[in-house]
């Protein structure tokens, strides 16, 4: 049985789909607080196969205990993490106690355990700040975090390093995220911010939806070709598929080190112009955005190298930015009942 912490959120919910896909037996611990109980609804629609469901946060120690004792578990892929940069800056005790009690509680489980199961951690590209070579490799220095958030990302990675050195046997894939975008074929699962989006993409489509009267795009005087910032956008299909092949590199004793990074994104840089350029072409919609500000603590550009995912674990990309795009905006027209 693959444990799946945070299964329901939005990177989660498709994976466990991925795994679903490929026989795996999936047990969900989500703790509703952000994503709601349909979406195993729409897990079971998207894969033909309903997961098990544990309501839990995992910051409660015995009820972690407990998880493992009801079932056998043979491989965890770690997402249950709080997210939103700018509430970790004003709530930093609660995203280290919450981010970094909630991994710490999963490692105590597998001492206990005395077996050695795989894990894999839901890391991210902020770890590497503004990059000074682009495309980024995964030797590219560590920054000092610019939130708590990136810096529960960091400290989690450090903890899972000196674990593996004391816990004979274990191994974990740490795999650090672009920008993930889009939604699953079927239709059935996608995107669900709680409140006004953050993110490019769902801020996008919910203007289009009629949600917001328009878009404003943070700032158009950086260094790059447009102007505008240059992220990395990766369909979260693809980003899911990769946590099914990281798995089941370490189920088989693939991996040549107790602990591996992986860069996961295209390796393609798109500026958030070129983003409304594809979400126009996709749409056949006008979208309306202003030029404003630059927004605090935004990096000019970041892109992955994706030579170690492509060769070392074997994965890459099959998605492309358009249909990534149009995958958000038929999911958000389906949310809207559009
Ligand atoms: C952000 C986080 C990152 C986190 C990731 C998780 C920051 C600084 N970074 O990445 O740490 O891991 O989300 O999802 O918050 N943009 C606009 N207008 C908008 C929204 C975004 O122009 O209304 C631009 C941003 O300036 C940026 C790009 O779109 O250039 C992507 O922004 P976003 O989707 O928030 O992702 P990141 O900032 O790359």
């Amino acid at each position: 049985m693959i444990l799946v912490t945070g299964g329901l959120g939005f990177i989660g919910s498709h994976t466990v789909v991925s795994l679903q896909e490929k026989g795996h037996e999936v047990l969900i611990v989500d703790d509703l607080s952000n994503a709601t109980i349909e979406v195993l609804d729409g897990i079971e629609a998207a894969s033909g196969t309903r997961p098990k469901l544990e309501v839990l946060n995992l910051q409660d120690s015995v009820g972690v205990a407990e998880i493992f004792q009801a079932y056998n578990i043979t491989g965890i892929i770690h997402f249950a993490a709080a997210k939103a940069v700018g509430e970790s800056v004003q709530k930093p005790i609660a995203y280290y106690q919450n981010n970094l009690g909630s991994l710490l509680n999963l490692l105590a489980e597998i001492e206990k355990s005395h077996k050695p199961i795989p894990f894999i951690f839901s890391s991210s590209c902020t770890v590497y700040g503004e990059a000074e070579t682009l495309p980024i490799t995964e030797r590219a220095p560590i920054q000092p975090a610019m939130s708590p958030y990136g810096n529960t990302k960091q400290v989690g990675e450090e903890i899972l390093a000196d674990t593996v050195n004391a816990l004979e046997g274990f191994r974990v894939i740490s795999l650090r995220y672009f920008n993930p975008i889009g939604a699953h074929a079927s239709n059935a699962i996608g995107e669900l911010p709680l409140g006004k989006p953050q993110n490019l993409v769902p801020f996008i489509t919910q203007t289009a939806a009629g949600l917001y009267p328009k878009l404003t795009v943070f700032g158009n005087d950086y260094p790059t070709a447009d102007g505008t910032n240059v992220r990395d956008y990766i369909h979260v299909v693809d980003l899911a598929e990769a946590h099914v092949v990281a798995l089941e590199r370490i189920t088989s004793n693939e991996t040549s080190e107790a602990y591996e990074v992986f860069n996961l994104g295209t390796g393609k840089g798109s500026s958030v112009l070129e983003v409304i350029q594809s979400f126009e072409r996709v749409s056949g919609l006008k979208l309306t955005y202003e030029i404003g500000d630059r927004r605090a603590g935004d990096v000019v550009a970041a892109y992955a190298d994706t030579k170690k995912a492509n060769e070392v674990l074997g994965w890459k990309t099959q998605r492309s930015l358009d249909e990534a795009i149009a995958s958000a905006w038929a999911w958000e027209k389906k949310v809207r009942g559009l």
